[in-house]
C-alpha cells in the first residue's frame, strides 16, 4: 500500500483509488458532520473526507458555547433579538438573509444536539444553561463548561456512525473536479499517510473546510486551518466575499512563546474575568462605558493593542486577565480547561493570579459566496457551510456565532446538497483534470533545487502578521501585496525530497499555495475597504464611512490573480429595518417598557 520510492510525475490515473457517492463533503468538523447527517437522511450514499482524524477537528477550539436566544436564564431574549446584536456587530454588512434564518433556527439545533446527548450545563430548573458574551443583549451562549466545541462534535460524530457514512480520514483534497459542463463531479485528494492518490466522484460537494487562521503567525488555529477548501473552490471559479474581515481574538496566550495564540476562552469574561493594564487600571472602562470587557472582540482586541502601544502592556505585550476574585471552585466547574491549560502549560493557577492575554488570529469572516438558505456557491453542485463560507458575520463575528453556524448551515447545505444530488446524474469529468492535477502535485519532488516549503510558509505567515494584521494602512497592504506576490512566483518553485509517506514538508506546500491565494485576496479586500469597520483597521482611514457599508467586496479568480469588484450589499427589508429605529435592540426594550409600565403602575 505504501510507496517509498522517490515518486515519479508519470501517473496512470486508470490505476488511482476511485469512489463514486452522491454527496461527499470535505471536511469533518462541525459543518461537515451536521451537513452529513443531513445529506445521509435518506438514500444518498455519502462520504465525509477529512484532513485530519476523526473528531480532532478545529471545531473543539470554539469554547465558551453556541449562541441561541433559547431565553432559558434571559426570559427576554428572542430571535429578532439576535438578529439585532448580529447585524449590528457585524456593522451591517452581513447578508441579512443568512442572519434571519440563523437567529431563527439556531435554538432548534441546539435543543436538536441537546436531544442527541450533547451533556450541556444546566441551570437550578434543569434547562440547559447560558452564558453573557461579548455584545449579545442577553446570556445568550448554550454551554459544556468551556469545551463545548469538543461535546459537540462529540456528539455529532457519534449520529455520523450511526447513520451509513463512509469517512476517509487523514485526506488532503488539492482539487475540485468538473464535468464537461463545469458542474461540479468531484475532489481529488491523497492520503497523507502514504501520498497514494484517491478521486472522490460525486453529484454534489459540500466544502466545509473552515478557516486560514494559519496564514498568521499568531492564531488560535490549529495546523488543518490551512483555506484548502477556499482556495480549490476560488481555483474553479467560485466567488470569495469579505475576505478584508479577519477576526482577531482579544485573548489568546502570550507566554510561554510555544503556546502563544491558544484561545483563551471569552468565557472567562462572561463568567466575570476583569481586564487590566499594566497600571491595574481596568482600561475597558474607558474604551466601552456600557459594556466594559463584554464589547465586542474587535474593540476588546483593538483597546488591547493601544494600551501597548501606550506603554501600559504587560511584559510580554498583552493585558492581564484575572478571575482569581471568584470562587476557586465555581472557577474549576465553569472553566476547567482554561485551569488546565494554564497551569498545565504556564505554570499558571489562574484561581490565585491574574494570567497574560493578547489578540490572536481567529476566524475569517469572509469566504465562499453562498445562497443564504442552501449554501450553494457559483458553481453548480458545489455548496459550502461554517468558517469556509460567508455572509452571516459581516465585519465582526459574535462570539457563540460560529458554533450556530455550523449547524444551522452545515444542515441546510447538507439537505440541498442531497436534493441536487437527487435531481442531477453524475457528469463526465472533464478530461485532463486529473492527469494534470497528479503532475501538478507531484512536480515538487521531480526538481532538484528550489524553495523550501517552511521558509515560504513562514515568510507568508510574517507578510500576513506585518502588514494585513490588526492594524493596516495603504501603505502596510501595498507593501504586503508586493511581497506576496514575490512569494507567489518562489511558491512554483517548491521542492521536496523524500517519499510521499509521512512527508510534512510535502503537505506543506498545498497549504503554503492555499493560503498564497487566500492572502492575495484578504489584501486585495483591504486595500479596497478605505474605510475601518469592525474588525478591519484602518489607520489612513480611521473612520467608519456609511457610504463604504453599502457594499461587499467580491473576488474572483481570473487567469492567476485576484481581482476585486464592490457588490451592493442586500438591502433588508422594512420588517427587519425597523428593528434598528432605536439604538437599542428589541428585547432590551421590551424590557425596558415593561420596567417602565411597572414604575407607571406604582
Ligand atoms: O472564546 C471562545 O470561546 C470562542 C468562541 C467562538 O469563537 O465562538
Amino acid at each position: 500500500m505504501t510507496t517509498n520510492k522517490k515518486s515519479s510525475s508519470n501517473v496512470n490515473v486508470e490505476t488511482i483509488e476511485r469512489h463514486q457517492y452522491d454527496v461527499v463533503i470535505v471536511g469533518a468538523g462541525g459543518a461537515g458532520l451536521r451537513a452529513a447527517i443531513a445529506a445521509a437522511d435518506g438514500q444518498a450514499k455519502v462520504a465525509v473526507i477529512s484532513k485530519s482524524l476523526l473528531g480532532k477537528a478545529h471545531t473543539v477550539m470554539a469554547e465558551g458555547g453556541v449562541a441561541a436566544s433559547l431565553g432559558n436564564v434571559d426570559a427576554d431574549d428572542s430571535w429578532d433579538t439576535h438578529f439585532y446584536d448580529t447585524m449590528k456587530s457585524g456593522h451591517f454588512i452581513n447578508n441579512y438573509e443568512v442572519v434571519e434564518l440563523y437567529t431563527k433556527e439556531v435554538a432548534d439545533r441546539v435543543l436538536e444536539l441537546e436531544s442527541w446527548g450533547a451533556v450541556f450545563d444546566r441551570t437550578p430548573v434543569g434547562k440547559i444553561m447560558q452564558r453573557p458574551f461579548g455584545a449579545h443583549s442577553f446570556r445568550r451562549l448554550a454551554h459544556i463548561g468551556d469545551r463545548t466545541g469538543k461535546e459537540l462534535i462529540r456528539t455529532l460524530q457519534y449520529q455520523v456512525i450511526h447513520h451509513s457514512v463512509d469517512v476517509f480520514q487523514e485526506v488532503t483534497t488539492t482539487r475540485l473536479l468538473l464535468d464537461k459542463e463545469g458542474r461540479t463531479a468531484g475532489v481529488f485528494g491523497y492520503y497523507r499517510e502514504d501520498g497514494r492518490f484517491v478521486i472522490f466522484q460525486a453529484k454534489s460537494v459540500v466544502l466545509a473546510t473552515g478557516g486560514f487562521g494559519k496564514a498568521y503567525k499568531v492564531t488560535s488555529n490549529s495546523w488543518e486551518s490551512t483555506g484548502d477548501g477556499a482556495a480549490m473552490a476560488f481555483q474553479a471559479g467560485a466567488e470569495l466575499m469579505d475576505m478584508e474581515m479577519v477576526q482577531f481574538h482579544p485573548t489568546g496566550m502570550v507566554w510561554p512563546p510555544g503556546v502563544r495564540g491558544l484561545l483563551v476562552t471569552e468565557g472567562v469574561r462572561g463568567e466575570g474575568g476583569l481586564l487590566y493594564n499594566s497600571q491595574h487600571e481596568r482600561f475597558m472602562l474607558r474604551y466601552d462605558p456600557v459594556l466594559h470587557e463584554l464589547s465586542s472582540r474587535d474593540v476588546v482586541a483593538r483597546s488591547i493593542y493601544k494600551e501597548n502601544l501606550a506603554g501600559r502592556g504587560t511584559p510580554h505585550g498583552g493585558a492581564w486577565l484575572d478571575i482569581s476574585h471568584l470562587p476557586a471552585a465555581v472557577v474549576k466547574s465553569k472553566l476547567p480547561g482554561m485551569y488546565e491549560q494554564f497551569l498545565s502549560l504556564a505554570d499558571v493557577d489562574i484561581t490565585k493570579e491574574a494570567f497574560e492575554v493578547a489578540p490572536t488570529t481567529h476566524y475569517a469572516m469572509g469566504g465562499i459566496r453562498v445562497e443564504a438558505a442552501t449554501g450553494a456557491t457559483n458553481i453548480p453542485g458545489l455548496f459550502a457551510a461554517g468558517e469556509v463560507a460567508c455572509g452571516l458575520h459581516g465585519a465582526n463575528r459574535l462570539g457563540g456565532n460560529s458554533l450556530g453556524d455550523i449547524l444551522v448551515f452545515g444542515r441546510r447545505a447538507g439537505m440541498a446538497a442531497r436534493a441536487y444530488a437527487d435531481d442531477h446524474d453524475q457528469g463526465d469529468l472533464m478530461s485532463g483534470q486529473m492527469e494534470d492535477e497528479a503532475q501538478r502535485v507531484l512536480a515538487p519532488f521531480s526538481r532538484t533545487q528550489g524553495e523550501r516549503p517552511y521558509q515560504l510558509m513562514a515568510e507568508l505567515q510574517e507578510i500576513m502578521t506585518n502588514y494585513a494584521g490588526m492594524v493596516r494602512s495603504r501603505d502596510t497592504l501595498e507593501t504586503g501585496l508586493e511581497q506576496l506576490k514575490t512569494l507567489q512566483e518562489r511558491s512554483t518553485r517548491m521542492v521536496i525530497s523524500g517519499s510521499r509517506a509521512y512527508n510534512p514538508g510535502w503537505h506543506t506546500i498545498f497549504d503554503v499555495q492555499s493560503m498564497l491565494v487566500l492572502g492575495e485576496a484578504v489584501i486585495r479586500g483591504a486595500l479596497a475597504r478605505e474605510e475601518s469597520r469592525g474588525a478591519h483597521w484602518r489607520t489612513d482611514f480611521p473612520e467608519e464611512l456609511p457610504e463604504m457599508g453599502a457594499w461587499n467586496f467580491v473576488h474572483t479568480f481570473q487567469e492567476g490573480t485576484v481581482v476585486v469588484r464592490a457588490d451592493p450589499v442586500p438591502a433588508m427589508p422594512d420588517r427587519l429595518a425597523r428593528l434598528f429605529e432605536s439604538n437599542q435592540s428589541p428585547g432590551i426594550l421590551r424590557k425596558q417598557q415593561r420596567a417602565a409600565r411597572r414604575g407607571g403602575d406604582s
